[in-house]
C-alpha cells in the first residue's frame, strides 16, 4: 500500500462491536484478566492500551519500522532512549538540534555521569572523530532545528554500526512523508508528535519507531518502567492527524519553498536557510535522502539588528508569534529567546544560531496570503 493508504487503513480497523468506522477511544486504565496468573492482550494502560496501540501500529507502518511506541511528549520519547545508557557512556550529538534536546543532553544527563560531544553532524568526518570506545548513542536531527542543516543519515548509520553505537534520528521536521531514516540505516526514529503527526496544535506527544524487535522490547520495557506514555485522547488525535499527514506536508513544503525563494530575493533579508534552495549547503544531500519536498520550516535573517528582527516577528498577522511547528496554522518565532532559549547564549551563537534569526513554520494558508503578511511585516 502507498503511504497515504497506510496512513488511513493500517491500525485503524472499524469497530467490530458496533460497526463504527472510526475505532473508539478506550479510556480504561485497567483490563479484566482471564485468571490471576494470566493477562489477556491488555492488562494495564501504562503497558499498552488499545487506542495508543492503534496509533503505534499506523506510525510503525509509515516509518517502515516494526514497532512504534507513543509517549506523553517528544522529550519523554528522547529521554527514554537516553535511559538505555549507564554512567560512563558517551553520546555524540549535533549542534543544530532542538533546544529542549540540547538541555536534556547537556544539563540533565551530565548529572548522571553520561558524557557528550556535540559536533556539526553535517560533517561526517567530525562525527567519526567524536566517537570514543564509550560511545553508545549518536543522535542526529535532519533537517536540523533551527538552521535546517542536513546530516548524511546513511553515513552516520555506518559510523554507528562500526562503533557499536545506536543511531537515533529526530525526524520531527522531515516527518515520514519526506524522510525514512530506518531505511537509511538508523536504529531509532524519534518524533515530537506535537508537531506534524498531530498537525493541529492541539496535543502534546512523542514517538519512537524501530526496526529491530529486541531494541523495541528494551525501549518498551523502559517506557513501561518509567511511565511517560501517550494518553488515549492524544493517541486518537494522532491517528486522525496522520490520515492527512502526506497531504499537509506536501502542501506545506511547496509553500515553504515558494516563500524561501521569495525571501531570498527580498532586499531586507540577509540570509535564508532552507534545504530546498540550491544555495543551501545541504541541498544536494537533502535532494538525495529526502523525497517529495524539503519540509515546512524556513529560517532567515534580516539585514539589520535584533530589534528589527523582533519587530518583524511582532508585526505579522497570519504568522502568529509562538513556539512549536508543524500545524495547519503558520507560526513565526525568534529561536534565540524562544524555542532555543534553553541553549547557553554563547553555545548558541557559536553554532550559528544568531540572536536575530527568525524561524517560520509554514501552515496550510494560501501562499499569496502568507507572502503578503511577510511583505507587510518586512516593509
Ligand atoms: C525537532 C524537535 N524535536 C523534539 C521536540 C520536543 O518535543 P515535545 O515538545 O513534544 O516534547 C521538539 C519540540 O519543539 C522539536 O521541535
Amino acid at each position: 500500500m502507498q503511504f497515504r493508504t497506510r496512513a488511513i487503513h493500517v491500525g485503524q480497523k472499524h469497530d467490530a462491536t458496533t460497526g463504527a468506522i472510526v475505532p473508539p477511544i478506550h479510556l480504561a486504565s485497567t483490563f479484566v484478566q482471564p485468571d490471576a496468573s494470566m493477562s489477556a492482550e491488555y492488562d494495564y494502560a501504562r503497558t499498552a492500551s488499545p487506542t495508543r496501540r492503534n496509533f503505534e501500529t499506523t506510525l510503525a507502518a509509515l516509518d517502515n519500522g516494526t514497532r512504534a511506541l507513543a509517549f506523553a511528549s517528544g522529550m519523554a520519547a528522547t529521554h527514554c532512549v537516553t535511559q538505555l545508557l549507564v554512567p560512563g557512556d558517551h553520546i555524540v550529538t549535533g549542534t543544530d538540534i532542538y533546544g529542549g534536546t540540547w538541555r536534556l543532553f547537556h544539563k540533565v544527563l551530565a548529572q548522571h555521569g553520561i558524557t557528550l560531544t556535540a559536533v556539526d553532524t553535517c560533517d561526517t568526518d567530525a562525527v567519526a572523530r567524536a566517537v570514543t570506545p564509550a560511545t553508545r548513542l549518536i543522535w542526529v536531527e535532519s533537517p536540523g532545528n533551527p538552521l535546517l542543516s542536513i546530516t548524511d543519515i546513511a553515513a552516520c548509520a555506518e559510523i554507528a554500526q562500526r562503533s557499536g553505537a545506536l543511531l537515533a534520528c529526530d525526524n520531527t521536521i522531515a516527518t515520514p512523508v519526506l524522510s525514512r531514516p530506518l531505511d537509511l540505516g538508523a536504529d531509532i526514529v524519534m518524533h515530537s508528535a506535537t508537531k506534524y503527526l498531530g498537525g493541529h496544535s492541539d496535543l502534546l506527544g512523542g514517538a519512537l519507531v524501530v526496526r529491530d524487535a529486541e531494541l523495541g522490547k528494551k525501549l518498551h520495557w523502559m517506557q513501561n518502567a518509567t511511565g511517560g506514555v501517550m494518553g488515549p485522547l492524544e493517541s486518537f488525535l494522532c491517528s486522525r492527524g496522520v490520515k492527512t499527514l502526506e497531504l499537509r506536508v506536501l502542501a506545506q513544503s511547496a509553500t515553504a519553498l515558494a516563500l524561501a525563494a521569495w525571501l531570498q530575493s527580498h532586499p531586507r533579508v540577509a540570509k535564508v536557510h532552507y534545504p530546498g534552495l540550491a544555495s543551501h549547503p545541504g541541498h544536494a544531500r537533502a535532494a538525495g535522502q529526502m523525497s517529495g519536498g524539503f519540509g515546512g520550516i524556513v529560517s532567515f535573517e534580516v539585514a539589520g539588528d535584533v530589534a528589527l528582527a523582533r519587530k518583524v516577528v511582532e508585526s505579522t498577522k497570519l504568522f502568529q508569534l509562538a513556539v512549536s511547528l508543524g500545524a495547519v496554522e503558520s507560526l513565526i518565532e525568534l529561536p534565540a529567546v524562544m524555542s532555543h532559549g534553553s541553549y547557553e547564549p554563547a553555545a548558541r551563537r557559536a553554532v550559528g544560531i544568531a540572536d536575530g534569526l527568525i524561524r517560520l513554520s509554514v501552515g496550510l494558508e494560501a501562499c499569496e496570503d502568507l507572502r503578503a503578511d511577510l511583505a507587510a511585516a518586512l516593509g
